[in-house]
């Protein structure tokens, strides 16, 4: 496991473009699997910005860990969010894009999008392999659409679960433990003052870590990333 901590949100976001770029450089970045969240959207911002050449991101392929059960042009749809700060500003073609269908019958799009992973990327154990997979860690513990009251969703033999917001009610689509855990690099994005608590239990396995779906994230041929601001690593 690495842990890179930087001075502010925005760093962070930079760290990971210039990684993503030498990633690239060294024919290890194909397949991307990308998150919702704040940090992400300035990450799309300045790879559409000041990293908009650096690398020919219309060869990239795009997926995402977890999307919430809204139509695309939903303020709360994590797909809209990166076409509109990402796809659309550096013009991705559509066939590079593998979106959950957020409008969809969620327990049809969890299978559908199962099924779109086993064909799109390369299989390990039988199990899609993702070049790169892009985390949040929730102030509860939770990461993808993993929540700790379904923590039980994390061992599901499927690649996709349904998944229930604990407040909203909210029905989302997440990867499953054994997907993120394929990847070859898993890289948790996290900032601000208030996952300092979470980040502090489960870096010190202080108890309740165990009961937070980010702490059983570990992967089984890969590598882990914590990329944090000062702010997440302040009890550290
Ligand atoms: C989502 C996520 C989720 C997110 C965390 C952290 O769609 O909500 O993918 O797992 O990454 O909740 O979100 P923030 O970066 O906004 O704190």
């Amino acid at each position: 496991m690495e842990v890179l901590i930087k001075e502010s949100p925005t760093e962070v976001a930079r760290a990971l473009a210039a990684q993503m770029v030498h990633w690239y450089g060294k024919g290890e970045l194909k397949n991307i699997a990308l998150s919702g969240g704040s940090t992400p959207k300035l990450l799309f911002d300045i790879l559409a910005s000041d990293f908009r050449h650096d690398l020919p991101w219309e060869a990239l392929q795009y997926f995402w860990g977890d999307d919430r059960c809204v139509p695309p042009d939903h303020e709360q749809s994590n797909y809209g969010m990166t076409r509109q700060r990402f796809l659309e500003p550096i013009g991705i073609p559509e066939t590079q894009v593998h979106r959950i269908r957020g409008e969809a019958d969620p327990g049809l799009e969890a299978k559908r999008y199962s099924a779109i992973l086993s064909e799109q990327l390369p299989l390990e154990g039988g199990i899609p392999r993702f070049d790169l997979m892009l985390l949040g860690l929730g102030t509860d513990g939770h990461t993808a659409s993993v929540f700790p009251h379904e923590a039980h969703l994390w061992d599901s033999p499927e690649f996709c679960e349904v998944a229930t917001h604990p407040d909203s009610g909210q029905k989302r689509i997440t990867l499953t433990g054994q997907v993120i855990n394929q990847a070859s690099r898993v890289v948790f994005l996290v900032t601000g003052d208030s996952k300092a608590d979470r980040v502090d239990e489960i870096f010190g396995k202080k108890d309740p870590y165990m009961t937070y779906p980010a702490t059983r994230v570990a992967p089984v041929n890969g590598t882990l990333i914590w990329l944090l601001d000062r702010a997440a690593a302040g009890r550290l």
